[in-house]
């Protein structure tokens, strides 16, 4: 077996959706290996599919394929998809062209596309797209090494089949886009919530949780590997739950929190995504009894309307919302929240919008991701409703959405000019090698210089106080190193 050693050169995804749900490659990359037959892969999408990426890496290793950086020699492309929006799709169709050449200088070649698009379209992609051999839904990952087999033969290979399992609990992902200090975790695979806009049920099947006994393992491995922050990954985490086979226990949410953050208090615990509907008190208090897990909830409000989050099957109310915004902040004054809205869904009018805006002011997010609604087909709003909010409307109330999330943005990182946070260090800041960047609990990036405090490496702490801020970056000055 080949050791894959750190092989990528681009930053691992931190926030969900942070490129927009759009082009995101992720290269998988060693040195050659003489002999093994090479595969290369990008991810687009959310932290999920980058995970899925890592698990395929995996499977496809102990099938004797060497991973490669560069998709010149690689026997096997894959594609790893999202369908969350009509442009996420455009943007893997445009890749595949890419493709061409590769395939007209290296006959033998395969490609596969992996992922949510695999699993939307299944046979379709096949006569679609000319050039792909192999289509591969997210839970058939396992067949891979016999569908480049079959596909080897040229015969095109297709495995859409969703699972009722936890699929690959006892796979040890290869951490392919790591950066040695942070990797994410999945915890629980498909989402039962029906929220009318959204193609993931679709694409994931049904929610399944992983045992927990399992997820602390691969913790607790990355832990004495060097990692010192995990992000547990579901659609919905909050609906997490699992009964242990040999207690007869119910672990919920919050229970599994607790039982990564007693690994040891030098590992931070994150967490994406929280339904509003579904984060507890109970998963609050866990958070304030434990400084290991992170200050921070992705919350999102998609629309600040009851009228169109009901027509969206959010099922909560704008009133509801701001109710459990208020409750974090009680419980944990220092919570970093952030959001993802959705401009121009269906029926949405001027009064609507309007509500959006106000909820956003009065959630004060310290960032958010925010798109233009985009109808996916099968969903039901796409059944149910007219997309009938003309284009450049939707434009321009983005727009207003944005300006005012920089200035929400600004006016978070301001009030933090001053203050002393623990920053894990997670590498070069992006723009200068003098400069360490990291992040705080509240997730917030910060940069200082590396000679604040030398002989400090990726994966210390160190405490650091905000100087000065953009909308995006805090910067500062290290103080007194934290003890590790
Ligand atoms: N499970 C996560 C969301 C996953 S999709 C959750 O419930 O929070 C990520 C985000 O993409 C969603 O929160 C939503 O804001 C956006 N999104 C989903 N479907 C969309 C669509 N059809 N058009 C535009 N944005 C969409
Ligand atoms: Fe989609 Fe809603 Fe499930 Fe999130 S909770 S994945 S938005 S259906
Ligand atoms: Fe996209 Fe699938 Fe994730 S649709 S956002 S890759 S679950």
């Amino acid at each position: 077996m080949p050791t894959i050693k750190d092989i990528t050169s681009q930053p691992p995804v931190k926030d969900p959706y942070r490129y927009n749900g759009e082009a995101l490659p992720m290269n998988a990359g060693a040195e050659p290996i003489t002999g093994l037959r090479r595969f290369y892969i990008e991810s687009y999408g959310c932290q999920m599919n980058f995970s899925d990426s890592e698990i395929v890496a995996s499977i496809l290793s102990e099938a004797g394929f060497g991973p490669t950086r560069n998709m010149e020699e690689a026997d096997l492309i894959l594609v790893n998809t999202c369908s969350i929006r009509e442009k996420a799709e455009q943007t893997v169709r445009n890749r595949l062209t890419a493709f061409r050449h590769l395939k007209r200088e290296r006959p033998g070649m395969l490609i596969g596309v992996l992922g949510c698009m695999a699993e939307r379209l299944k046979s379709k992609l096949l006569e679609e797209e000319k050039l792909v051999d192999m289509v591969v839904g997210p839970d058939a990952y396992r067949t891979l090494p016999q569908l480049v087999e079959e596909a080897g033969d040229g015969r095109k290979a297709v495995n859409v089949l969703l699972s009722r399992d936890e699929t690959y609990s006892d796979i040890s992902p290869v951490r392919i886009n790591s950066n040695g200090v942070t990797a994410f975790v999945s915890i629980m695979r498909g989402c039962n919530n029906m929220c009318a806009f959204c193609v993931v049920p679709f694409t994931r099947g049904r929610e399944r949780s992983r045992d927990a006994a399992s997820i602390v393992a691969e913790c607790r491995d990355l832990f004495d590997r060097g990692f010192r922050e995990v992000t547990l990954l579901g659609q919905n985490v909050d609906s997490y739950c699992h009964i242990e086979e040999q207690t007869g226990q119910t672990i919920t949410f919050a229970h599994l929190l607790a039982m990564t953050a007693a690994i040891n208090p030098l590992l931070r615990i994150r967490f994406s995504t929280s339904h509003p509907k579904d984060i507890t008190d109970d998963v609050l208090h866990t958070m304030a009894t434990h400084v290991n897990i992170c200050r921070y909830i992705h919350l999102p409000l998609q629309a600040g309307s009851t009228r169109v989050l009901q027509l969206m099957n959010r099922t909560y109310t704008r009133e509801w919302y701001l109710a459990k915004v208020r409750r974090i902040r009680e419980i944990m004054p220092d919570c970093g929240i952030s959001s993802d809205i959705i401009a121009g869904f269906c029926t949405e009018a001027e009064e609507d919008h309007q509500d959006t805006l106000d909820v956003m002011r009065q959630s004060r997010y310290d960032f958010s991701y925010m798109f233009m609604y985009s109808e996916r087909p099968g969903t039901l709003a796409a059944r149910r409703y007219a997309d009938d909010v003309p284009h450049d409307i939707k434009k321009r109330r983005l727009e207003e959405i944005v300006t005012l999330q920089n200035r929400l943005s600004l006016e978070s990182n301001l009030a933090d000019v001053g203050q002393t946070f623990q920053v894990l260090i997670e590498g070069n800041s992006k723009r200068s090698e003098l400069h360490w960047m990291g992040r705080n609990s509240q997730n917030k990036v910060i940069v200082f210089p590396k000679s604040d405090l030398p002989g400090k490496a990726p994966g210390d702490f160190a405490d650091v106080t905000v100087t000065e801020c953009t909308q995006a970056t805090l910067m500062g000055v290290a103080v007194t190193p934290t003890p590790a």
